[in-house]
């Protein structure tokens, strides 16, 4: 009896712990939280004003994540960007690059930099 009660309490305890990575996994917010440090310049969800500096929405995941390792590894010419990508770990950087590639290209909104009237 004793060995069978221990194996379930081991089994329910590594379900405990397998459902909490997994939760953190697809913790939605997560890669959100990450991309909402971008909003201030590339505008709300990565949908810039007149294009400066460049939207990010709806562009392709590859190609934002090489961009951002090319920022981080200064093979790519920037005046803010270098400083930057170097804060975030490739997986972040991936992370972020996912979030705004599933965002939809949509009407700009300010970025809160751009805002006016305060
Ligand atoms: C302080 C303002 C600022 C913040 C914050 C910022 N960026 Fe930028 N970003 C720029 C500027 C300015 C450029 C143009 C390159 C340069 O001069 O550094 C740029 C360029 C880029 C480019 C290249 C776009 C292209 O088509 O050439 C990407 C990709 C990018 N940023 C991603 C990000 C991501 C992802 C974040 C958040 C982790 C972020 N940026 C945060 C200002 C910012």
């Amino acid at each position: 009896m004793k060995p069978t009660l221990i194996g379930a309490c081991c089994a329910i305890a590594l379900l405990a712990t397998g459902a909490a990575a997994l939760a953190q996994a697809q913790d939605p917010n997560a890669a959100r939280s990450l991309a909402a440090t971008c909003f201030t310049c590339h505008g709300s969800d990565g949908r810039s004003v007149g294009g400066v500096p460049p939207s990010l929405a709806g562009r392709d995941k590859a190609e934002l994540l090489q961009t951002m390792k090319d920022f981080k590894d200064g093979k790519r010419p920037a005046t803010i960007m270098h400083q930057h990508a170097k804060g975030y770990s490739d997986q972040q950087l991936e992370q972020i690059a996912g979030y705004f590639a599933a965002v939809k290209p949509g009407p700009a909104a300010p970025a809160p930099a751009a805002r006016s009237g305060n």
